[in-house]
C-alpha cells in the first residue's frame, strides 16, 4: 500500500473582491499549512483552490464598473493569484470556476440528481429591477429598517441593528443597482430536495465527524442545521452569468452560485489532471476542507447531499475545518471605508509574508472571533517571532561562523544533559506531529515555539561562549547539537513560515528536508554552512504608527458620541487667546468648562442662557492653559471672511437631555468611552435642509430632530 492520499481544498474565494487578512487566514493560509505539512510527511497531496466566479455579485460589479462579468473575473482572478503567491500559498492548482470543464460536470451532476428524483419545481415571487432588467438578490435591495429606522438597511439584514430582514419588510425599498423601486415577478425555479436526502447526510455526518476529528464549531453548525430539518433549496437564478440549466423551459436561467461553486473543486481538479477521478472517486482518498464558518452549512449538508444524490461514489469530506472571524482593531474590515489590511496592502506594507503568516496563524480564530490589533502584532512579532525564533537562529549561526569557521564541529560523547534535552525534543516532535495530523494548527505552532524556547534554554545552560575556552569538546558537542536543532526548526516551521525555512536551509547550506529527518543528526561534522542572513527585522514604534495611519483603526461613528443638551450659564473671554471664550455649561448632572472659538460669531450676551448641543465624552484638552471638558457643536458654512457659524441649539429642551441618532436603542445604550478629537473628526456630522445628521441619521432630542437656521453646512 502506498502512502495515504490527501486531497486538500480551501473555500473558493468570491472573485470580485480583494481578500483581506481575515479571508486569508480563514481558508487559503490554513489549508496551506496543512498541505505543506502533508507533503513534508510524504503523503501524496493535492491542494486545490480557485476563484468562485459566477453569480449576481460578479454581474453587479460589472454593471458598476461598466464592464463585462468576464472582464471583472479576469481582472480579479489575477489579483487573487498574485496575493496568494506573495503569501507563499502552495496550491497545486489555483484555478477558476469558469474553467472549461465546469459547465459540463455541473450539468452532469445536476442531470443525475434530476433523474434520481431529487429536483423539484416551484413558482416563486421574486424581486426584479425593472430598469436594469435583472433579478435582485435580497442584499441588493435597500430601504428603511422597520425596526430601527436606519435608512440604508439591506434586504437580508439591517447592518445598523443587526436584525434579519426580508426585502418585503423594508420601507421605501430601492434597487441598489438602479436606485429605482424593485417590482415583484413570478418565476419558475428548481429546488434541490434536501429533505429527501436528509437521512443520508445525517448518517454521513455522524459517521465521519468523529473519525475525521471535525473542529467543534464545524460539527455544531452542521448539527444545528440538521436539527432544524433541511429545507428545499432553490438552485436556479434569473441571471446570465452562470452555468446554464440544461432543461427545457430554463433557457434563460442559470444555476445558483452555491450550487455550482463546490463543484468547482472537482472541475478545477479536472482541469489540472486527466487523472482527476483518482482524487474524487477513490474512497481511499482523504478529503480535507478548509473554510470560514459561514461556509460550513454548504459543505456539511448541501454539497454532500448533491454528491450523494447522484448515486455515484464520490469522495466526501473526511475532515472539515472552519474558522471564526478575524476582526480588525475591534471592528470590521471594510474596503469602502479603507479600514483593515487587504492582500494587496500586505504586499506593499514592507513587512515580509512570514511575519504576517506568523501573526495570523498564532492568532488563528479557531474557537472564537479574534481581533487583529497593531499593538499586538508588534508585540508578537518582536517578542515571539524575533525574541524566540529569529535571535536563536542568529546566535547559533554567528557562533558557528566565528568559532568553527563555518563548519559543523565534531561532537564528543553526549552527556546526560544532552540526552535528556534531545529526548524531550523528540517527545515534543511527536506532540507537534500529532497536533498537525489532527489539524490543530494553532496548537502545533505554539508547540513549535515551545520547542524553540527549549533550544534557547539549552544554549543558556550549555553556554558555548564559556565552554569555547574552558572545555572545547563540550563546546563542539553543544554547537553540533544546536546546529542540528536549527535544522529541525527549519523542518518544523516550514509549513507555517516557508520563506523562513528556506532561509534556514540556505544558511545551513542544505536542501530542504522533510519530517522524516526530524530528530536525526543529518547535519554531519565538517559540513560547510552558508552565509548568514538575518531572519526578521524588529517592528519599531514609528513603522507601526505609520501602518496604523495607513490602514486605519476602528472608525468612530455617531453612536460613539455622547451628546447632551447643555445650558450656557456664563461666558468670559479667554485671558490668553483672542478668539476663544470660556463657558460654564450646565449639562444636567454637573457643570463643565468648555473653551470654544466663537469670538466674532457671537457676543457673550447672545450665548448666555442658550441651550446647546454638547459632546460630553471628548477627552479633556488644555486650550491655552484652560482645560476644556467638552465641545459645543456648531454648523459652519462658507469659507474665510464669508464663514458663518451657528451653534446647534434646542431652546425647548432641558440641560442633560440626551441627543441621539434616530433609531438608537435607548435601553440597550451602554456608557460611551472617552474619544479623542481625532476620533470625533471621523464622524460625519452635517446639516441638510436645516436638519442635523450624524453618519446619515437625523440627530434627535426627545424624539424631535434638531433644526438649524442655516440650510446646510458641516458640523464641527
Ligand atoms: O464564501 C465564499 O467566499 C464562497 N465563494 C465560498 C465558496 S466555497 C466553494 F464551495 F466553492
Ligand atoms: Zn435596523
Amino acid at each position: 500500500m502506498g502512502k495515504e492520499k490527501r486531497l486538500i481544498t480551501s473555500a473558493l474565494p468570491y472573485v470580485n473582491n480583494i481578500p483581506h487578512l481575515g479571508n486569508i487566514i480563514g481558508c487559503v493560509l490554513s489549508a496551506d499549512v496543512f498541505a505543506r505539512f502533508s507533503r513534508s510527511r510524504g503523503y501524496d497531496t493535492l491542494y486545490v483552490c480557485g476563484t468562485d466566479e459566477y453569480g449576481t455579485a460578479t454581474e453587479i460589479t460589472a454593471l458598476k464598473e461598466g464592464t463585462t462579468p468576464k472582464a471583472v473575473c479576469d481582472k480579479y482572478y489575477r489579483i487573487h493569484a498574485d496575493v496568494y503567491r506573495w503569501f507563499g500559498i502552495s496550491f497545486d492548482i489555483f484555478g477558476r470556476t469558469t474553467n472549461d470543464k465546469h459547465v459540463g460536470i455541473t450539468q452532469d451532476i445536476f442531470m443525475k440528481l434530476y433523474k434520481n428524483g431529487y429536483i423539484t419545481e416551484k413558482v416563486i415571487d421574486q424581486f426584479y429591477d425593472p430598469d436594469k432588467g435583472i433579478a435582485l438578490a435580497d442584499r441588493y435591495i435597500r430601504g428603511t429598517c422597520p425596526y430601527c429606522g436606519y435608512e440604508n438597511a439591506r434586504g437580508d439584514q439591517c447592518e445598523e441593528c443587526g436584525r434579519l430582514l426580508s426585502p418585503d419588510q423594508l420601507i421605501n425599498p430601492i434597487s441598489v443597482v438602479s436606485g429605482k423601486p424593485p417590482v415583484k415577478r413570478k418565476s419558475k425555479h428548481l429546488f434541490l430536495n434536501l429533505p429527501a436526502l436528509q437521512k443520508e447526510v445525517k448518517d454521513w455526518i455522524e459517521k465521519t465527524h468523529e473519525k475525521g476529528f471535525w473542529s467543534d464549531n464545524t460539527y455544531s453548525i452542521a448539527k444545528a442545521w440538521l436539527k432544524e430539518g433541511l429545507r428545499e433549496r432553490c438552485i436556479t437564478r434569473d441571471l446570465k452569468w452562470g452555468v446554464p440549466v440544461p432543461l427545457q423551459g430554463y433557457e434563460d436561467k442559470v444555476f445558483y452560485v452555491w450550487f455550482d461553486a463546490p463543484i468547482g473543486y472537482i472541475s478545477i481538479t479536472m482541469s489540472f489532471t486527466e487523472d482527476w477521478e483518482s482524487w474524487w472517486k477513490d474512497e481511499q482518498v482523504k478529503l480535507y476542507q478548509f473554510m470560514g464558518k459561514d461556509n460550513v452549512p454548504f459543505h456539511t449538508t448541501v454539497f454532500p447531499a448533491t454528491l450523494i444524490g447522484t448515486g455515484e461514489r464520490w469522495v466526501l469530506a473526511f475532515h472539515i475545518n472552519s474558522t471564526e472571524y478575524l476582526t480588525y482593531e475591534g471592528g470590521k474590515f471594510s474596503k469602502s471605508e479603507n479600514r483593515g489590511v487587504f492582500g494587496t496592502d500586505a504586499m506593499t506594507s514592507g513587512i515580509p509574508p512570514d511575519v504576517w503568516r506568523y501573526y495570523l496563524l498564532v492568532n488563528r480564530p479557531e474557537t472564537s472571533d479574534t481581533d487583529f490589533s497593531w499593538d499586538d502584532f508588534k508585540e508578537k512579532t518582536n517578542k515571539e517571532l524575533i525574541g524566540n525564533l529569529g535571535n536563536l537562529v542568529n546566535r547559533v549561526m554567528t557562533f558557528a561562523h566565528r568559532y568553527f569557521n563555518g563548519r559543523v564541529p565534531t561532537p564528543a560523547e553526549l552527556n546526560d544533559e544532552d540526552k535528556r534535552f534531545l529526548d524531550g525534543q523528540k517527545e515534543l516532535i511527536d506532540r507537534i506531529t500529532d497536533s498537525l495530523e489532527h489539524v490543530k494548527l494553532k496548537q502545533g505552532l505554539r508547540e513549535i515555539m515551545e520547542y524553540c524556547g527549549r533550544v534557547n534554554q539549552y544554549i543558556q545552560f550549555t553556554a558555548p561562549w564559556r565552554t569555547v575556552k574552558e572545555d572545547p569538546d563540550r563546546c563542539a558537542t553543544s554547537v553540533y547539537i544546536l546546529m542540528n536543532q536549527v535544522k529541525d526548526l527549519g523542518i518544523l516551521i516550514e509549513p507555517y513560515l516557508p520563506f523562513t525555512a528556506e532561509k534556514i536551509f540556505n544558511m545551513l547550506n542544505i536542501d530542504k528536508q522533510g519530517w522524516d529527518d526530524l530528530g536525526r543528526f543529518t547535519l554531519t561534522e565538517g559540513h560547510v554552512i552558508g552565509k548568514q542572513e538575518i531572519l526578521f527585522k524588529p517592528l519599531d514604534d514609528r513603522t507601526v504608527e505609520d501602518l496604523k495611519k495607513r490602514f486605519g483603526g476602528k472608525r468612530t461613528t455617531v453612536n460613539d458620541l455622547d451628546l447632551v443638551v447643555g445650558e450656557i450659564i456664563s461666558v468670559e473671554k479667554h485671558p490668553d487667546a483672542d478668539r476663544l471664550y470660556v463657558e460654564k455649561v450646565n449639562i444636567g448632572d454637573r457643570t463643565i468648562t468648555i473653551v470654544s472659538g466663537l469670538v466674532g460669531y457671537y457676543t457673550p450676551e447672545e450665548l448666555s442662557g442658550k441651550k446647546v448641543v454638547i459632546v460630553k465624552n471628548l477627552k479633556p484638552a488644555k486650550m491655552r492653559g484652560i482645560v476644556s471638558e467638552g465641545m459645543l457643536l456648531a454648523v459652519v458654512t462658507g469659507e474665510g471672511d464669508k464663514q458663518e457659524v451657528e451653534v446647534l441649539s434646542c431652546e425647548d429642551c432641558a440641560p442633560g437631555d440626551v441627543v441621539r441618532p434616530e433609531g438608537e436603542h435607548v435601553e440597550g445604550k451602554k456608557s460611551k468611552g472617552i474619544i479623542t478629537y481625532e476620533q470625533f473628526k471621523q464622524v460625519k456630522l452635517e446639516v441638510k435642509d436645516h436638519v442635523v445628521y450624524g453618519d446619515g441619521r437625523r440627530l434627535t432630542v426627545n424624539g424631535k430632530p434638531i433644526k438649524t437656521e442655516h440650510e446646510k453646512g458641516v458640523v464641527e
